[in-house]
């Protein structure tokens, strides 16, 4: 059935009638479709302009054919042109009469507004439960590891001794605002455009903040013609999502990187890497390099949605049934890959033993042996020449800094002692850096207290 028949002459062209359907991928929210139309009758009940009768009608009407979906009882046909048709049809062919009142006031611009939020909003809450899973997974990783010694990197050459808890809570404190992202969008977006009409409100006494709180809607919009062509919410999505993968994907990197022969800082489970076709010996870290590789494919689901509407004017116009596909596509990207990381992550074994070789080996306690001789009287930029001299000592010899002896110190400079060995250990070196956010443990400790009550609340 066709909603608008009325004033055309000729059949469709078939080609057009494939082309304009949406209902291949708008059957998806057939579920926030009838919830808007209950909560739309409701309000045209109270109103008057349709009788509790017919109401009770329709909603039990209504009520069935969401069981008889949900239930294989009832398919949906992709002969309709979209979801919201499909229903009515269903409806009217249900109630007969009753049902053609179901439109009454409404227009489907403003009924895919309200569908396409309704569906956005749970999406969103249920993204953010896997976001606080995932951060469960990495806070139990952080707390397990505040004594577990790595290096730290930058420009991939080693820097600096951390822990493993403190690398962690950097990707803790990432999906943390992500989370905090999305809770934005979903505060900006919770406005209802049900009651807008095609664009320009309708004549009948709607009472639009009534049917907004049936929605779970803050207030009703402000403006009918934005109502119906507003897509911001979904642009602001889409980027939330888009930095989900950049982090996904950065954090996919290290672990890639981790689990090569050369660093062997990790190993991932058996459940979570694939085999080589060829090679026996081969465990490849397939899921960290999908969900790397999937990135892409959200990022352009952004770049489509901003090219789609950047030469739209006001108010509906057609391009926007555009916002769906692509929408939907990288909603699922985005949630299968949080699960699928977050499963890889829990199961994954570190190597404690060759992170903290791997820390010991890199000079990453130079910066502590120059510190030792600026608090011993000797000025920063001597200090940082003397170390380079110990380094290449070290280079040249193949030994690290804690391997020299005090007299080979002693030669480059007399300021050295046999405490220098200790100020320069590895356990040393991170356990005297404790200002807040910094490796040491009793830094790290506070953090991890306060983002378990971040978890908690
Ligand atoms: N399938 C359309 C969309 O997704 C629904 C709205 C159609 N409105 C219209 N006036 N043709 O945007």
């Amino acid at each position: 059935m066709k909603l608008w028949g009325g004033r055309f002459t000729k059949d469709t062209n078939k080609l057009v009638e494939s082309f304009n359907a949406s209902i291949t991928f708008d059957k998806r929210f057939w579920r926030e479709d009838i919830q808007g139309s209950i909560a739309h009758i409701t309000m045209l009940a109270k109103q008057g302009i349709i009788s509790d009768e017919e109401k009770n009608i329709m909603e039990k009407a209504l009520l069935e054919i969401s069981d008889d979906i949900a239930n294989g009882r009832l398919t949906i046909s992709e002969d309709s042109e979209d979801i919201h048709s499909f229903i009515e049809a269903v409806l009217t062919e249900r109630i007969g009469e009753p049902g053609k009142k179901l439109h009454t006031g409404r227009s489907r611009n403003d009924q895919v507004a309200l569908d396409m939020k309704l569906y956005v909003r749970k999406q969103i809450t249920e993204t953010d439960g896997l976001l606080k899973h995932l951060l469960t997974t990495i806070h139990t990783i952080m707390k397990n590891n505040t004594e577990t010694f790595m290096p730290g990197f930058t420009h991939l050459q080693k820097a600096q001794p951390v822990t493993l808890a403190h690398h962690m809570g950097a990707y803790f404190e990432m999906f943390r605002r992500d989370r905090s992202r999305l809770y934005d969008t979903l505060t900006r977006m919770n406005t209802c455009p049900l009651g807008a009409g095609a664009l320009a409100g309708t004549t009948y006494p709607l009472d639009r903040d009534y049917s907004a709180e049936l929605l779970g809607f803050d207030c009703a919009t402000a403006n009918s013609m934005d109502s119906v062509s507003d897509r911001d919410y979904i642009v602001e999505l889409l980027n939330d999502l888009s930095i989900i993968m950049m982090h996904l994907s950065r954090f996919s990197e290290e672990v890639i990187l981790w689990n090569s022969n050369e660093y062997g800082f990790v190993e991932i489970d058996d459940a979570y890497s694939t085999g080589s076709s060829i090679m026996p010996q081969k465990k490849n870290p397939d899921i960290a390099e999908l969900v790397r590789g999937k990135t892409g494919r959200v990022y352009g689901a952004l770049m489509s949605m901003l090219t789609t509407l950047k030469g739209l004017p006001l108010a509906y116009n057609k391009d926007m049934q555009e916002d769906k596909e692509f929408t939907f596509d990288a909603i699922d990207t985005v949630k299968g890959c949080i699960s699928l990381f977050d499963g890889m992550l829990a199961t994954m074994k570190f190597n404690n033993k060759r992170m903290e070789e791997s820390a010991k080996k890199g000079f990453t306690n130079a910066t502590d042996a120059a510190d030792y001789l600026v608090n011993h009287g000797v000025t920063f930029r001597d200090a940082h020449a003397i170390v380079g001299q110990l380094v290449l000592f070290c280079i040249d010899k193949g030994i690290s800094l804690d391997d020299m002896t005090l007299e080979e110190y002693k030669a480059v400079s007399p300021v050295f002692e046999e405490d220098i060995f200790e100020k320069i250990s590895i356990k040393t070196c991170v356990e005297k850096r404790n200002t807040k956010g910094a490796p040491g443990r009793d830094a790290m400790k506070e953090i991890i207290k306060a983002n378990e009550k971040y978890l908690s609340d």
